[in-house]
């Protein structure tokens, strides 16, 4: 089956949903990190014209959420997870200072409690590089957005060369100060090799320093199941 018509999550091995999620001091200073200018345009990004239904993954400590406010359409109905109890907690009082209605529950992005097509656009930043098993929450992206939906991404990457093994090399450590991140993982060429997906965007920016960097930002649309995508095929000859 292609991934593009698999409408369950596929779980890998090394995946423990049982294994909890709970970084008390992580959340106290991602919570204290200043939201820079440098950063702003980009979780602007990531606000820009959301409307109908709309999931966020792993909301941390709600620092989207004044963005979201700021540019809300009028029937933005704003959904959030976020499995940490450390960062919900917090999460929640953002919600209530930016007086943004978000429906925020303790999931995981590998296990969506949603039923299939059910948002009109999934938002994440710097999630992917934490969640446990990447490939069953992209699964998951896939299959809780409707056709044509679109997911956002802000993304912290795997660098070139001799940063690359550097990251290698750090990410142990930095795994277990940095709640679970890791600085090496490929997850934007997962992104857009992944065939339920057309890639929109996609743009390393210069965001972030060595080793959270390169950092890329893009968009990607959900493919119409069943339907020749024409915008994907090259224009015929003549045409
Ligand atoms: C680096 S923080 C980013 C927080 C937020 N997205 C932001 O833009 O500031 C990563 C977040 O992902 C959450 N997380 C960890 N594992 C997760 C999973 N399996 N599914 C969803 N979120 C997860 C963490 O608890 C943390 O809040």
């Amino acid at each position: 089956m292609s991934q593009s018509t698999t409408r369950s999550a596929n779980r890998s091995d090394d995946t423990d949903p049982g294994r909890e999620i709970d970084h008390p001091l992580f959340a106290v200073l991602y919570d204290l990190l200043p939201q820079s200018l440098v950063v702003a345009p980009h979780r602007e990004y990531l606000a820009r014209d959301l409307s109908g239904r709309v999931l966020e993954l792993g909301c941390g400590t709600g620092d989207q959420f004044p963005y979201v406010a700021a540019s809300a359409a009028d029937d933005l109905e704003y959904h959030a997870i976020e499995p940490d109890p450390n960062m919900r907690k917090r999460a929640i009082s953002a919600a209530h200072d930016a007086g943004l209605a978000v429906d925020l529950r303790d999931a995981r992005a590998e296990s969506l409690p949603y039923p299939d097509d059910a948002f009109d656009a999934v938002v994440s930043g710097a999630v992917f590089c934490t969640v446990q098993d990447p490939a069953a929450a992209l699964a998951e992206v896939a299959r809780v957005l409707k056709p044509g939906g679109e997911f956002r991404f802000l993304e912290h990457v795997r660098a070139d060369g001799w940063r690359a093994r550097g990251q290698d090399l750090l990410t142990p450590l930095w795994e277990r100060v940095a709640g679970g991140c890791h600085l090496n993982r490929n997850t934007v060429d997962r992104f857009v090799a992944h065939d339920a997906f057309a890639v929109e965007d996609a743009e390393r920016i210069g965001l972030g320093v060595f080793p959270v960097r390169p950092v890329v930002r893009g968009r990607l649309r959900r493919r119409r199941e069943g339907v020749v995508d024409l915008s994907d095929l090259a224009p015929a000859v003549g045409t």
